[in-house]
């Protein structure tokens, strides 16, 4: 099958576009508001766009807290969404007014950072603290305003040692959670080596 994206008559019961850029990693981000509560909300329109330095990307359709407070304070942390941390991270995603703190709702706990003033995730294994760069707003539909997509710097890591061996992350037994289309989910669990030619 074919479609124009414009058009958008796949004739399927639902858009099929993100279930065909799946598995896609999910951002948990945390900032913080003007008056200082917490926000964490999950993003899996996120990814590493560079590594020598870090930069993670994450679009925001429309001006959600987490991009208001991000370009307000200049701050922003990701910590990793884990399979065993799924229900919590789903509890982060509900729409609340910005006076909730989100990660008191699904009972996680805030552990300081070094470098920026959010918190990450305590029960989470790998933490990015980041320095906002700058958003790109995307065009909409029928000139409306798209998507918002929010760049930062990464300029701290933390990763629980237990993860580490031999001088290398162990990604299967950290078991990141990733998105696919519709409700549906995975979970790196299991990993393939292949050299480069
Ligand atoms: C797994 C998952 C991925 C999500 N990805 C995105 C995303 O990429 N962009 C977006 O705007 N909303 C996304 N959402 C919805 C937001 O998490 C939700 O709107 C949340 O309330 C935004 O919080 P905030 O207003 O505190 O930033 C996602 C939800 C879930 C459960």
């Amino acid at each position: 099958m074919f479609y124009k994206t414009d058009e958008n008559k796949h004739g399927l019961t639902h858009d099929p576009f993100k279930a065909l850029v799946a598995p896609r990693p999910i951002g948990w981000i945390s900032s913080l508001g003007a008056d200082g509560v917490v926000n964490l909300a999950p993003y899996s329109f996120f990814n590493a766009i560079s590594d020598r330095p870090p930069f993670v990307m994450f679009s925001s359709s429309g001006r959600k807290d987490s991009l208001r407070n991000i370009e307000a304070s200049g701050e922003f942390v990701c910590s990793l969404a884990t399979y065993e941390l799924k229900d919590q991270m789903n509890v982060t995603s509900a729409m609340v007014g910005p006076e909730v703190d989100e990660m008191a709702l699904a009972g996680l706990t805030p552990a300081p950072c070094k470098l920026v003033k959010p918190p990450r995730v305590a029960e989470s294994p790998v933490a990015f603290e980041c320095k906002y760069f700058k958003t790109l707003s995307l065009p909409g539909l029928d000139g409306a305003e798209g998507n918002l997509v929010v760049i930062g710097e990464v300029i701290g890591i933390h990763i629980d040692d237990a993860y580490i061996a031999d001088g290398r992350v162990d990604t299967a037994k950290l078991r990141p959670i990733a998105r696919l289309g519709y409700m549906e989910y995975a979970v790196v669990d299991a990993v393939f080596s292949m050299d480069r030619p």
